[in-house]
């Protein structure tokens, strides 16, 4: 028996395609809803309040609307301040995005990591705690951009970002005292992978970016092994919470993420 459920990836904005990525990678027989709340956007400098209201609620609304057998909350913010209460409010498994600290720390020679996330992120205790439980011999620097999210925002409507941008936002973590030490930097923010290439291009000296995206995959496939799906998923559905003006510019690069159907909720 065929199951025509989706998987629901969920962001701020077009971040999470970078994990919604892998995981088309992994499961090509999934259908795939991804909702970007553009109407909510930045969730970085929203504060903790803010964020632990609107998810939970906004969520629950698409779970009905959408009926998926799986949520990934495709964003460190909404993650690492709202996962518990999602979790607590919606009966079916929700997976979230949270520093990939643990990998980090795992491939680090010279012991000193950076954290680049949205500055909501950075500050949470989950950070301090997930730098405890698995980094607790690194030196962890952290540095929150909102700069760098709408640089990825921007990315991906065919702005390539200005390379002395990201070099001001990379001297964040960089011109940190120890900071000349960090061999990885944890892209903490869904929509810096987007832009880890060019990053890279202009990091200093050469540096290795992770993220949470390939593990994500591997838990869903987890999550949903024994499962059926349709023999033809299609091309899989991106919807916004707000009307926008520019789909036209977007359009391009969610088709490259196998999205095609535009609608706004
Ligand atoms: N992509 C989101 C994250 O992973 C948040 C970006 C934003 O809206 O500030 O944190």
């Amino acid at each position: 028996m065929s199951d025509p459920r989706p998987l629901l990836f969920f962001d701020s904005g077009v971040g999470g395609l970078s994990v919604l990525g892998p995981a088309r990678a992994l499961l090509p027989q999934a259908p795939f809803v991804y909702v970007a709340d553009n109407g909510g956007y930045p969730y970085g400098t929203r504060s903790e309040a803010e964020i632990a209201a609107r998810v939970p609620a906004l969520l629950g609304r698409l779970a009905e609307r959408y009926r998926p057998r799986l949520i990934v909350i495709a964003c460190n913010t909404a993650s690492t301040i709202a996962l518990p209460v999602v979790r607590a409010a919606l009966d079916l498994p929700i997976v979230g995005t949270v520093p990939a600290i643990k990998p980090a720390a795992a491939i680090t020679r010279t012991g000193t990591i950076g954290v680049l996330g949205t500055d909501a992120t950075v500050r949470q205790p989950y950070v301090d705690d997930l730098a405890a439980r698995f980094a607790a011999d690194c030196t962890v620097l952290r540095h929150g951009s909102a700069e760098l999210v709408d640089l990825a925002e921007a990315a991906l409507r065919g702005t390539p970002p200005a390379p002395e941008r990201l070099r001001a936002v990379l001297a964040g973590l960089f011109d940190q005292p120890g900071g000349d030490r960090i061999d990885v930097i944890v892209n903490a923010c869904t929509h810096f992978p987007l832009v880890a290439a060019e990053m890279g291009a202009v990091a200093p000296h050469p540096v290795r970016f992770v993220d949470g995206g390939d593990g994500i995959a591997r838990r869903i496939a987890y999550l949903t092994q024994g499962q059926s799906w349709p023999a033809d998923p299609g091309m899989g559905k991106a919807v916004f919470t707000a009307p926008q003006g520019d789909t036209h510019l977007i359009a391009p690069a969610l088709a490259r993420y196998g999205l095609d159907i535009v609608e706004t909720l």
